[in-house]
């Protein structure tokens, strides 16, 4: 293979609509003199004709594991389980590294097809920043759910199921409709209000309609002295974006909820960051993650309190698939268009020696 090629496989999991490549970063990498193949999906939020009129070949649906193994496979989320050898090189999340539950057998299958992995969360810059994260719009998505499920809860009533919208306006609309057109008078705080995750949240409420002086944010200066924290009680909808990286005091507990009495104005919490199962949790208020079907999860503090509503979803921006993607894909074209010379480019270089390492504790893990 001379020309650099990429082929974009198709999503297999529910709900994902999202695309490692937008149409538009498909044909910047075309006019830098890239080759892209792209699997017809229906899934997909980018209609397959979006790809063709850029110049990508279309494919036909998961047909990637028969493409010449020369061919670097492009794709988001995890393949669908199997023992298959994988003899390509894949660029994806493979939620493996980390040593997340079935990681070594996922990387057997590297082992035993001769290919490799280059893991989408672990593409840093030379600063060591993420060269590409969906952030932004988890904390955009997690706060239009806060505000949907605000207004059920006001109306008695539990938010259902949700549904990725077509853009970020629809998202908008949708949600300053349901509060009756405009989320004026809600009042909001975001922690971790200065990271990705962070500055989305702010932005929807914003874009809702919310006062200035009604969004809070804080961030590690206003943290600094410990939880729990009075203040999260006096607001509609808690949102919260941190990256925990150590034990720190709980930001929320039972006990600071029941104390607040029966004129606590906190209705949501919306943990973006979903540290659900991590016993660092800075809001042990609720033990699961919720899910699209099922967003919110009370808090059982009896039925003499108001009502309290954790939103622990932990894929938001499948909720905004078109914007997601295209802002995802861009944030990693620079990378993309070094890739094909990636024995010289630090984040490809650093990439596969993480991905050496996690293969040879699979392989000893695997008895290989
Ligand atoms: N639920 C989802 O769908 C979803 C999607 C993407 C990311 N995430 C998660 O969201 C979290 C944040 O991701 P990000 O990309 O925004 O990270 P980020 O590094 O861009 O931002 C994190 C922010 O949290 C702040 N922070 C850290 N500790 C804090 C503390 N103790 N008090 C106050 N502020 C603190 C940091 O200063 C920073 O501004 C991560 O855990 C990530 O895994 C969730």
């Amino acid at each position: 293979m001379t020309q650099p090629t990429l082929w974009l496989r198709c999503e297999k999991k529910e709900f994902e609509r999202r695309a490692a490549l937008s149409p538009s970063v498909a044909k910047k990498l075309i006019d830098a003199g890239f080759k892209i193949y792209v699997e017809r999906d229906e899934q997909r939020i980018f209609d397959d004709s979006e790809y063709q009129n850029v110049g990508c070949e279309l494919v036909e649906n998961n047909s990637w594991p028969s493409a010449p193994t020369d061919i670097p496979i492009i794709g988001l989320k995890e393949l669908p389980e199997s023992t298959d050898p994988l003899p390509h090189t894949h660029i994806q999340f493979a939620h493996c590294f980390k040593h997340q539950a079935g990681w070594s057998k996922v990387l057997s299958r590297f082992h035993r097809g001769g290919g490799s992995l280059y893991d989408l969360e672990f593409l840093n810059d030379s600063n060591g920043r993420r060269v590409a994260a969906f952030g932004y719009h988890a904390g955009f998505a997690g706060a239009a759910a806060g505000a949907l499920a605000l207004a059920s809860q006001k109306k008695g009533e539990t938010l259902g199921l949700l549904t990725p919208y077509a853009n970020e306006d629809a998202m908008i609309q949708d949600v300053k409709k349901v509060l009756g057109g405009s989320g004026k008078g809600t009042k909001a705080l975001v922690i971790g209000a200065l990271g990705r995750c962070g500055r989305g949240a702010v932005d929807l409420f914003k874009k809702i309609g919310l006062d200035d002086d009604d969004i809070i944010k804080w961030d590690m200066a206003e943290t600094a002295k410990g939880g729990p924290f009075p203040e999260i009680l006096d607001v509609d909808i808690f949102v919260n974006c941190i990256y925990l990286s150590s034990q720190i005091p709980s930001f929320l507990t039972p006990d600071t909820i029941i104390a607040a009495g029966k004129t606590r104005r906190l209705a949501v919490v919306v943990d973006v960051s979903c540290d659900t199962t991590n016993p660092f949790n800075p809001i042990p208020i609720y033990s699961i993650n919720t899910t699209f079907s099922s967003p919110t999860v009370p808090v059982n503090i009896g039925p003499e309190y108001p009502p309290l509503s954790v939103i622990s979803i932990d894929h938001l921006p499948t909720l905004l698939p078109r914007e997601a993607s295209e802002q995802f894909s861009s944030d990693l074209l620079p990378s993309l268009l070094e890739f094909p010379n990636r024995e010289k480019a630090s984040t490809w270089v650093q990439a596969n020696e993480l991905y050496k390492k996690n293969l040879a504790d699979a392989a000893a893990t695997e008895g290989l």
